[in-house]
């Protein structure tokens, strides 16, 4: 894992740019593994203005990590909404590339079923990852095994306040979510993990410095043979 400190937010999200630009110039119809969250916001500004200088992601496909159990396309609140609106309605990429867990079908495990066997034939050239205060990567909560495939996911309380930002109560956050497994997020040819702030310097310092173990989750991309840590220094401040 290479870890790339850098001074604030607007550098860390330059900095993941050049990465996923990188991808994207070598292969046309790459295939993006993505995040949603605060952190990658600003890599998605990045690769919006990449488009508006005329990089084109018409053939590129696109796999995100997880999705809450009971909403997506139409809700405000879901994960589908949060791509459209904050990266794919800004870019040429065909929507139908575009793939969020179903987190609307009756039946989740069949949802789950469905989405591996995606992920199996459509491998990930980059994975986009943020990390949880706790060390979760997408809804894998301290304690999920690496061998993990997608799969249904019960909150954790700590997961349910961080996310009730984005709702009008933490009662509103749905209790479970459909989520990639930490095998699905290894199987990427590159993994980028950023870490942006103060709340999340414990989670970077357990990342690189602790045991690599369920414990906590993000530790996994240690073992990846091409990943990177991007930390702003308020979150890498426990490493100095
Ligand atoms: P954040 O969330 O990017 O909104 O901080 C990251 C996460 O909890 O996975």
């Amino acid at each position: 894992m290479e870890l790339i400190i850098v001074e604030d937010y607007d550098a860390l999200s330059k900095e993941g740019y050049r990465i996923v630009e990188a991808v994207l110039k070598a292969k046309q119809d790459a295939c993006l593994g993505l995040a949603t969250g605060s952190t990658p916001l600003g890599l998605y500004k990045e690769m919006i203005a990449g488009y508006k200088k005329g990089l084109s992601y018409k053939k590129v496909t696109s796999y995100n990590l997880d999705e809450y159990a009971g909403l997506g396309e139409g809700d405000s609140q879901s994960y589908r909404t949060f791509m459209n609106e904050n990266l794919f309605s800004h870019i040429d990429i065909d929507i139908s590339n575009t793939h969020v867990p179903d987190g609307k079908n009756a039946n989740l495990e069949s949802a789950c079923r469905s989405y591996n066997d995606m992920l199996a034939k459509n491998v990930r050239d980059i994975q986009i990852l943020g990390i949880g205060v706790n060390g979760h990567i997408a809804f894998n909560e301290p304690g999920t095994d690496f061998e993990s495939v997608t799969h249904v996911v019960e909150l954790s309380e700590d997961t349910v306040l961080q996310n009730a930002r984005f709702f009008d109560s933490a009662s509103e956050v749905p209790k479970r979510a459909i989520s990639m497994g930490i095998a699905n997020i290894m199987e990427a040819k590159a993994v980028v993990l950023f870490a942006s702030g103060p709340n999340k310097a414990q989670a970077v310092y357990d990342t690189v410095k602790g045991e690599i173990s369920p414990r906590c989750p993000a530790s996994v991309i240690r073992t990846h043979a091409h990943s990177y840590l991007i930390a702003d220094k308020a979150a890498a401040a426990l490493l100095q």
